[in-house]
């Protein structure tokens, strides 16, 4: 078997060359038949016609001649008026993070490139769960001793975490955030980070049938396992007011209830929850174990380091258009959040390692969290709260920052193309 490593010698990837493609050939077979079957199934599931009312008769000429007088009798003003809060030409003086009157119809002028750009980074990185082999997961699961106790409490606390927290985290986004954060570089990006969040629900549930896990166990771990749902809480208790379809911003109070829970999702669900589970799953794979899962989380935490940052920059662009926002007692509510999320991972990953499994233990990932809950506070201009913690992984540091690199994920199944099935017959 190779190591992790192994896989990035070149020597070595020459003489896998063979018995890799074969395995592709077969995993790809394999997907285009489960895509085959799923789709045979979705057709089964079709409304019976007789089911539905008749289609109505009408006199077309009678509709052509309606809708000729409608349109002849437009009066386009009013229309975009009502559209969002008047529809003069933008400049970028007249744009804002939150509370902004300008026309959100029209993205240029730029004012946040940095939103602009990380939307573009975004969709350079793209990638589909069914893109990786799953085949040496499926017979290691199945095994009965190629994985210990430990190390399957591991794969089944991450996947019954993560394949319910991107969907709190994507309708939050939604149904919450977007309306509120108004100008049109920032919802671009809000856009492209709320489709990533669908792709990575995707990957944990392809992971889950691959597998052939128990379904309702596994989605339900967020309600009924202590450690899981204690995360999926806290989360969950900072969107209570911003799914309210009739909060506004536009108070202090307010503008700091928005501000709250960009900091709880971007910082502390994605920012810090994310990371015992990430960190977990990919020690698995550079041990050379459930590699197909470890490859489809490398994926995610790519997408995942660029949402927070994507957030921090938000957060931190709503301080400095802001600044009677950010008060002492508010900066210290913050620091108290982010340290009461630290505990909860902590809590997290002592309930996921009873004992050291892969290299790793509670310990050393209490350090790890304390050095990661220290990045975020400083990130936010906040001080330090782990004086001294180090980092135990510094492997992690490494996968995130090859994110830009487009070939590192050499087990690659298929290559992503654009537009493949487009015909013009
Ligand atoms: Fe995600
Ligand atoms: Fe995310």
């Amino acid at each position: 078997m190779l190591s992790w490593d192994e896989y990035h010698n070149e020597d070595t990837l020459n003489t896998a060359a063979a018995a890799k493609a074969a395995a592709e050939a077969a995993a790809r077979e394999a997907a285009l038949n489960a895509e085959r079957e799923r789709q045979e199934a979705t057709a089964a599931q079709t409304v019976e016609p007789e089911e539905l009312p008749e289609a109505v008769s009408v006199d077309t000429a009678e509709v052509l001649e309606r809708a000729a007088e409608a349109v002849a009798a437009m009066d386009i003003a009013p229309g975009l008026e009502e559209l969002e809060m008047g529809a003069a030409r933008v400049s970028v003086d007249e744009k804002a993070m939150i509370n902004c009157r300008a026309d959100l119809n029209q993205l240029v002028p730029f004012k946040y490139d940095w939103a602009w750009q990380k939307y573009i980074d975004g969709c350079a990185n793209h990638w589909m769960p069914q893109e990786i082999n799953m085949t040496a997961d499926v017979a290691t699961w199945k095994s009965a001793d190629v994985l210990s106790d430990d190390e399957r409490r591991i794969v089944m606390r991450s996947l019954g975490y993560f394949s319910t927290a991107d969907s709190l985290v994507a309708n939050n986004l939604v149904l919450g955030i977007y309306r509120l954060i108004t100008n049109p570089e920032c919802r671009q990006y809000l856009l492209r980070q709320a489709f990533e969040e669908a792709i990575h629900t995707h990957a944990y549930q392809y992971c889950i049938e691959s597998l052939g896990m128990d379904e309702g166990e596994v989605f339900n771990m967020y309600r009924e396992i202590p450690s899981v749902a204690k995360k999926a809480a806290w989360s969950l208790s900072h969107t209570h007011s911003l799914s309210d379809p009739n909060f506004k911003t536009g108070t202090v109070e307010a503008d700091q209830t928005l501000l709250r829970n960009l900091i709880g999702f971007y910082a502390v669900t994605e920012g810090i929850f994310f990371y015992c589970g990430f960190t977990q799953i990919l020690s698995m794979g550079r041990r050379n174990k459930m590699t197909g899962v470890a490859e489809q989380f490398q994926y995610i935490l790519r997408d995942e380091s660029m949402h927070l940052n994507f957030g921090i920059d938000v957060i931190n662009q709503i301080k400095l258009e802001n600044p009677h926002l950010w008060t002492e007692t508010f900066q210290k509510e913050v620091i108290q959040m982010l340290v009461e999320g630290t505990q909860i991972e902590i809590e997290y990953a002592r309930d996921t390692m009873p004992r050291g499994v892969l290299g790793m233990n509670a310990a050393m990932m209490e350090e790890y969290l304390q050095f990661i809950c220290n990045r975020r506070l400083a990130q936010l201009g906040l001080p330090e709260q782990f004086s001294g913690a180090q980092n135990p992984f510094p492997w992690m540091s490494e996968i995130m920052d090859l994110r830009k690199e487009k070939n590192f994920f050499e087990t690659r199944v298929i290559e992503y193309q654009t537009g493949g099935a487009l015909s013009w017959d």
